[in-house]
């Protein structure tokens, strides 16, 4: 019997911005990718592949532990901290067969270590968490090549001070549902996560962090790992070259040979069938491509298509077995599993399939319906599905984008649709969450105050343009706003008349808003004899007006409040009291 093939697990490395994630990745590979990224930030995704018997080498301990390994090695994914965590995704869960958090000792758990903690969670994705930069520990050393002895022989106050910092950690990730503990002092890693203290710099705690990777694929994953036939992968990244398209993509399951046709998903599930031009394989420990005829997963690889394909990043594609139905049906469930959207609702636009996905689960957690989700730049069809938004509800006039850019056109005509763009989902949806209370505070507000409306007027004597049928005068709005068809009572309570235009900068205006000067015109007035020696007017309100604002004077502001309980007094009204 042929024994089952295992493919290589892959592993994202991920964490926040500096913690050092693609330090790590450079010494297991023995080589330098961090130096030679501009400004030393990692732009993008990127794979590598990790062959075991190298990792011997790096990792003496693996042969001497005499554990057993039948894993061909490690795919390792770098992600980029700076910009969203792409939420690598294939059919029925997470694309990382194990994650490691890369969080800096000294630093602790900052928002993107709190953003990708939430993911690994969301997607069950095993994990372990290695804690680097310990030569940053004030007085550390290096004093024996084993991490537990090294830590272990440090001078007192320094394996205090890493004490602290380790247990603040194991604190922290407590409170996001974690125990953990140093892998050391762990019996059982499927209860707990573990600790491995590292640094890139010096390589401490490395060869642990390697020993770690391959006790945990072996002892719990292999299962997972047995390579089925069939090509299944899922596009990461979309390349132009002059005219010429490259995609980049993981292939996580089978074997595909250049003489194979894949078919490709479109956003709407329906597969692009094409033939394989070029076919290009990630090389061991380096970020070049060669020309293979064949490869198998877990790898990363380069292809280019001989049909016209439209291709989006997160997008899975398989082997193509002839049957176009079948795997139009399997597209459509694994793209609507993570695409759902809502009959109503705002209008969302990501990057990835993986990073819409994470929006749309996390939106769905808030609460928050989701009209249209697409891949992109957000552009002018998204103004116009908001602008469309703006007669139903405005609360779903708003446009949100995961690490997207605004096309110019959009830009230019967005008008009142507000955009909200970050590459923290977690600080997005925090926007978005104050954008629609905020919103919905107003439109209460407005639907409360109809036409009553709280207004405090200070005449402007200096400013009167006719005395009577109609009287013209000048008034500054002190508080509160004025419309046209409000009923006016003076300082004493007494009744003035109602307001009948309202003038700014010779134009008829429909609403003032505090602080603006403007003219009024009140048909039934008398200025010289009514008003003159007159300072302020206050618009009229009913009992039932008044009862109805102190209901909800969490919508009024200081001003209106100041406001409504003056012309409570000067009603003099029982049932006007404000109270505390
Ligand atoms: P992004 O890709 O930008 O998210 O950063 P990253 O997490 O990949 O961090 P990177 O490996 O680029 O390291 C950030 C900085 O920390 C660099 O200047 C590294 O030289 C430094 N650094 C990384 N690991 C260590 C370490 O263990 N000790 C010390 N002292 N410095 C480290
Ligand atoms: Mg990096």
């Amino acid at each position: 019997m042929e024994s089952k093939k295992i493919r290589q697990p892959i592993v994202t490395i991920c964490g926040h911005v500096d913690h050092g994630k693609t330090s790590i990745l450079d010494c297991l590979r023995g080589s330098c990718v961090q130096e030679g990224e501009a400004g030393g930030i990692t732009q993008k995704i990127s794979f590598s592949l990790y062959p075991i018997e190298q990792l011997k080498i790096a990792c003496p301990l693996i042969e001497s532990s005499g554990i057993k390994l039948n894993i061909p090695g490690f795919l390792l994914i770098d992600t980029p901290g700076h910009a969203a965590f792409t939420n690598l995704r294939k059919r029925g869960g997470s694309l990382a067969d194990l994650a490691v958090l890369v969080i800096d000792i000294n630093e602790g758990i900052k928002p993107q270590t709190s953003e990708v903690i939430q993911i690994l969670k969301l997607n069950k994705t095993p994990f372990l968490i290695a804690l680097n930069k310990i030569d940053n520990i004030s007085g550390w050393r290096k004093l024996n090549s084993s991490l537990q002895k090294n830590i272990e022989l440090q001078p007192k106050n320094i394996k205090q001070v890493f004490d602290e910092r380790y247990m603040t950690i194991i604190g922290s990730l407590n409170s996001y549902g974690f125990d953990s503990d140093l892998f050391y002092k762990i019996d059982d890693f499927t209860k707990k996560i573990a600790l491995v203290p590292c640094s890139a710099k010096t390589t401490e705690g490395i060869p642990e962090l390697i020993m770690m990777l391959c006790g945990l694929s072996q002892k719990y994953l292999t299962d997972k790992l047995i390579l089925g036939k069939e090509a299944k992968g899922i596009v990461l990244e979309i390349k132009k070259e002059k005219t010429i398209n490259y995609i980049e993509a993981i292939l996580y399951d089978g074997e595909l040979s250049k003489k194979d046709e894949i078919a490709i998903a479109n956003l709407d599930g329906e597969p692009t069938i094409t033939k394989i031009r070029i076919l290009e394989e990630i090389e061991p420990l380096c970020p070049k491509f060669k020309a293979k005829d064949k490869v198998r997963a877990s790898t990363g690889l380069r292809m280019q298509f001989v049909e016209k394909t439209n291709v989006l990043p997160g997008m899975p594609f398989m082997f193509y077995n002839g049957n176009k139905e079948e795997i139009k049906k399997i597209f459509e469930k694994e793209i609507s599993e993570k695409i759902k959207t809502d009959k109503n609702g705002i209008i969302t636009k990501a990057d990835s399939l993986g990073s819409l996905e994470a929006l749309l689960i996390l939106l769905k957690q808030s609460n928050i319906p989701v009209l249209k989700a697409g891949i992109g730049s957000i552009n002018k069809t998204d103004i116009i599905s908001a602008k469309a938004n703006l007669k139903i509800n405005e609360l779903d006039a708003i446009i949100v984008g995961f690490n997207v850019s605004i096309d110019d056109e959009a830009k230019t005509s967005g008008g009142e649709i507000k955009i909200l763009t970050d590459e923290i989902i977690y600080k997005l949806i925090e926007d978005i969450t104050d954008f629609r209370r905020e919103k919905s505070r107003e439109i209460e507000k407005k639907r409360l105050m109809g036409l009553a409306t709280i207004c405090k007027l200070k005449i402007l004597p200096q400013y009167v343009f006719r005395n009577t049928k109609p009287a013209i005068f000048g008034v500054k709005i002190e508080a509160g706003k004025l419309i046209p068809g409000i009923n006016l009572i003076n300082e004493k309570g007494e009744k003035v008349g109602r307001v009948k235009h309202m003038q700014s900068e010779n134009k008829s205006i429909e609403e003032a808003k505090e602080n603006m000067e403007i003219a009024i015109s009140t048909p039934n007035v008398n200025f010289e004899r009514e008003l003159k020696n007159k300072q302020f007017l206050y618009s009229d309100i009913s009992d039932s007006q008044f009862k109805k604002f102190k209901k909800n004077k969490d919508l009024l502001s200081q001003n209106e409040i100041k406001t409504l309980r003056e012309i409570a007094e000067i009603k003099k009204r029982e049932n006007m009291e404000w109270g505390n």
